[in-house]
């Protein structure tokens, strides 16, 4: 399989790799898998004032969805939410030019954003009205 030049310059120098602390209240996470490969992508935004001022990936994965996590967290940063739930994982696939046998490793990026996104937002529902948090 030959990988396109961005996606070999995501893989060898991946740009936020790391965690961030699951519990803090500002910090959303996504953990998703591909049911096509068992790679396993994890996502994390920290977000004040509702924009993203730093995003982190764990990848478990192949080379395309290293860099699509990667390219994704570069993308983040600085972003709305609102603008961050409109990334799509074709913006991705043409970004890092995958082949068709690739584009489910966007699709995991995209998936990874959405569930971090609504892990946030779940997080900041519970803190502003805590009692029907608890439901
Ligand atoms: Fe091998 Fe995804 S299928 S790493
Ligand atoms: Fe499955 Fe890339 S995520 S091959």
């Amino acid at each position: 399989m030959a990988y396109s030049e961005k996606v070999v310059d995501h893989f060898t120098r991946p740009r936020n790799m790391g965690s961030m602390p699951k519990e803090a209240p500002d910090v959303g996470t996504g953990i998703v898998g591909a049911p096509e490969c068992g790679d396993v992508m994890k996502l994390q935004i920290k977000v004040q004032h509702d924009t993203i001022v730093d995003a982190k990936f764990k990848t478990f994965g192949c080379g395309s969805a290293i860099a699509s996590s990667s390219l994704a967290t570069e993308w983040l940063k600085g972003k709305t939410i609102e603008q961050a739930a409109a990334i799509k994982n074709t913006d991705i696939v043409h970004e890092l030019n995958l082949p068709p046998v690739k584009i489910h490793c966007s699709v995991l990026a995209e998936d990874a954003i959405k569930a971090a996104l609504s892990d946030f937002r779940r997080k900041s529902d519970v803190a502003r009205n805590p009692v029907s948090g608890l439901s």
